[in-house]
């Protein structure tokens, strides 16, 4: 099965940046720009307390909402805690789950992550799982086995069903925030792997459904080249989905 059965999806993981005033504001021009198509997904995931202004902000346009995080709990007492159903509460439809930043600073693992992915789906949110290798962890030809241990960990238990409501994110941590950017054979070779990987979880033909996006320093200049590639389904992009220019420039790279 071709690329085509799937549709691009271009994110904006805007991380710890942007209150709710500057949010909404942002929001606006991104729907402004690319959010009067639908020939390419579009998302941006701002920061808890930007959730409502954003989602009034791009009332009306095809952009959707998206969350950096939350709990896999539906309620209760765990304090600073966000769940799906919060999420879903502010019109959210995806969440990002497992990124490389949360395995990091706050020691989220595969089975912590897993829960969140399960429950993400019960909740009818799409989960974006993000897995990544380090620097040293590549430097020692450990990319694919890590990967392939972050995939597995991460979809334990997810059904067959819903596993096309998944969207998952390479994101090697050190393409992250410091302007290295996997070239696009680098890039594709391990979305090449991640698809194979879930094709044995599952079959081929949920495997071909699967959205894999590719994250790490993606911007204007080189994201035609990424999107270009046979398993490159769009991108999560931080640094550069905070203008909104040049997240539509990269919005247009996959309408290309
Ligand atoms: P940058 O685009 O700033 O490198 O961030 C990528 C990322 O972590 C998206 O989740």
């Amino acid at each position: 099965m071709s690329k085509s059965i799937r549709k691009y999806l271009i994110a904006g993981n805007w991380k710890m940046n942007l209150n709710a005033a500057e949010g909404a504001e942002l929001a606006a021009e991104v729907a402004a720009l690319s959010g009067q198509q639908n020939t390419v997904g579009v998302a941006v995931c701002p920061p808890f307390p930007a959730l409502a202004s954003v989602a009034k902000a791009i009332e009306g346009s095809s952009i959707s909402l998206g969350a950096q995080n939350m709990h896999y709990q539906p309620s209760g007492a765990y304090t600073g805690e966000v769940s799906a159903e919060m999420l879903r509460h502010h019109f959210c439809s995806y969440v990002i789950l497992g990124h490389s930043e949360r395995r990091e600073f706050f020691a989220e693992d595969d089975a912590f992550i897993n829960r969140k992915v399960k429950a993400a789906l019960e909740a009818n949110l799409r989960p974006i799982l993000c897995v990544g290798e380090t620097l040293a962890q590549r430097e020692s030809d450990e990319t694919i086995a890590v990967v392939k241990h972050q995939v597995e960990g991460g979809l334990a238990g997810v059904s067959k069903d819903a596993i096309d409501q998944v969207v998952i994110a390479y994101e090697p941590v050190w393409a992250i925030g410091t302007g290295k950017t996997a070239t696009p054979e680098m890039a594709q070779a391990v979305h090449a792997a991640i698809r194979s990987i879930v094709a044995d979880l599952y079959d081929a033909t949920s495997a071909a459904k699967v959205r894999i996006l590719y994250g790490g320093s993606m911007k204007p200049e080189n994201a035609a080249e990424l999107l270009a590639q046979a398993d490159i389904d769009g991108g999560l992009i931080g640094g550069a989905s905070l203008k909104a220019s040049a997240f539509h420039e990269i919005v247009t790279a996959a309408l290309a």
